[in-house]
């Protein structure tokens, strides 16, 4: 039987420039030795099952209730975890996700103030005690990051928050990071593609 895989997570305020380096991170982490001959499952939420998606059209659409936002947040996570995730994890394939818990934490909880201690009870509802083995979180000041954004697309519910809102996403990205630095790798975003990707090499090398 394979080992069981880990769990990776990428996570940042909008602009924050995490998109851009997805798919290559999967295949240098693909590439390392002792993932060979396992498959790295790339998924997102809120979505990555055919209800999450369902309901990320809806939370990042329609105008809704902050508690109903956190509790849709949880209730596609668990669809996650149950069908998705654990599965992948013990079948031996690594999994990477763009975004996971820390994101209700920073946006529900900093961004938008539902206190941090519902949040705690429907994570351990959801998870248990689970957490990512590594989080890589992006880091990069909100004007930086709105700069980045008005470069595309139409904004969605989040992407046309304020700059005082990122700057509380931020801040509560940053707290987690500390409160659990053995599964944090804060990357500087500001930096070049390529000084960014050197610094993701030392981290999936430390994996
Ligand atoms: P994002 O991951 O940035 O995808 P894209 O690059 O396609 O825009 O979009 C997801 C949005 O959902 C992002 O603005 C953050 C928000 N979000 C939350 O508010 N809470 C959560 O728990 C999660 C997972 C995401």
């Amino acid at each position: 039987m394979m080992a069981r895989g880990k769990f990776i997570t990428f996570e940042g305020i909008d602009g924050a420039g995490k998109t851009t380096h997805l798919e290559w991170f999967r295949d240098r982490l693909a590439a390392k030795p002792a993932v060979a001959g396992r498959t790295v499952v790339m998924t997102r939420e809120p979505g990555g099952t055919p209800l999450g998606e369902a309901v990320r059209e809806i939370v990042l659409h329609q105008p809704m209730d902050l508690e109903t936002e956190a509790l849709l947040m949880f209730a596609a996570r668990r669809e996650h975890l149950a069908r998705v995730i654990e599965p992948a994890l013990a079948h031996g394939d690594w999994v990477l996700s763009d975004r996971f818990t820390d994101a209700t934490f920073a946006y529900q909880g900093g961004g938008r103030g539902l206190p941090r201690d519902k949040l705690e009870t429907l994570e351990r509802w959801v998870q248990g005690g689970f957490q990512p083995d590594l989080t890589v979180l992006f880091d990069v000041p909100p004007d930086t990051a709105s700069e980045r954004r008005s470069a595309a697309r139409e904004p969605d519910r989040f992407e046309s928050e304020t700059d005082a809102f990122f700057t509380r996403t931020r801040a509560e990205y940053l707290r987690r990071a500390e409160e659990a630095p053995y599964r944090f790798a804060i990357v500087d975003s500001t930096q070049s593609i390529d000084a960014i990707r050197k610094k993701l090499e030392e981290v999936i090398a430390s994996l």
